[in-house]
């Protein structure tokens, strides 16, 4: 039987699209009230009206994952629906072609923003969230690396590196709260913004590293999530799991 989550609240970050649209659909199809945030206004908007229009129960808040004192109110927001706030998902990030370069090519102030968004994104969230989180059953947070944290050797790599070192340390801090707090590595999925911006011989490339010869897709990515937030994984913590199909596995 399917794990249900109706009566919890799950806050997912840069959720208009993507792998974070496609958590919120999971999430509410199981019985959540999902708080969809994102820096893209009317597309946060209109991802939760289609998940409402689906039957699930969905907000849509724009919000930029940088911003402290923004994030900090989305929180208290959120935790009105269920009395608090049971999950949250560290999601959004700069990636794909663009931040991918190299840094002589991105220079100072576009590492900077990627390291804001990949690194402190993640600690601003999980900050603003966890008192909210502390005393209910089951919390857990679950943060987005990248199989490229493990392969890493530019700087959105290190900026993944980053947010799986964070979970370690999150993860660390936060146990006797009872809260549960882990990462994923996706290796290279299918989403829309990637199958428009890669370049063909890009992707290819990618699945070459793969153990598995086939692309990824988002619902390899969602199992993922449901399985760490899920009770399955009560004894589960400070782990970063890879899902990419053998990208970037080693011992
Ligand atoms: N797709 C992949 O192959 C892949 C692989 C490994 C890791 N990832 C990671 O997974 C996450 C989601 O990937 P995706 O492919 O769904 O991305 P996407 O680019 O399709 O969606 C990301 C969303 O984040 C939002 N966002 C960007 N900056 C923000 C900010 N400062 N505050 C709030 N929202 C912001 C964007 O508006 C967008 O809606 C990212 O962290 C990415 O680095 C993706």
């Amino acid at each position: 039987m399917e794990q249900s989550y109706a009566g919890k609240t799950a806050v997912i970050t840069g959720a208009a699209r993507g792998f974070g649209l496609a958590f919120g659909r999971a999430l509410a199809e199981r019985g959540a009230h999902v708080v969809l945030v994102d820096i893209d206004e009317p597309a946060v908007q209109e991802a939760a009206a289609a998940i409402r229009a689906e039957g699930g129960q969905a907000t849509g808040i724009e919000g930029d994952v940088t911003d402290a004192t923004r994030i900090d109110a989305i929180m208290e927001v959120a935790a009105r629906h269920t009395g608090g706030i049971d999950i949250l998902i560290n999601n959004a990030g700069l990636h794909s072609h663009e931040y991918n370069k190299p840094m002589q090519e991105l220079g100072v102030a576009k590492v900077r923003r990627l390291f804001d968004v990949n690194a402190m994104g993640q600690v601003t969230c999980t900050l603003a969230a966890v008192a909210h989180m502390r005393g209910r059953e089951g919390a857990s947070i679950v943060s987005i690396a990248s199989a490229a944290a493990h392969l890493g050797r530019n700087a959105y790599g290190i900026s993944k590196l980053a947010v799986a070192g964070l979970t370690v340390a999150f993860a660390d801090e936060l146990g006797s709260d009872g809260i549960r707090v882990n990462a994923i590595s996706p290796g290279l999925i299918l989403t829309d913004t990637i199958r428009a911006e890669l370049p063909e011989a890009t992707k290819v490339q990618a699945r070459s590293l793969q153990m598995i010869p086939r692309f990824g897709e988002e619902r390899d990515i969602v199992e993922a999530m449901l399985w760490l937030t899920g009770d399955k994984a009560r004894f589960v913590t400070g782990e970063v799991l890879r899902v990419g199909g053998g990208m970037g596995a080693g011992v």
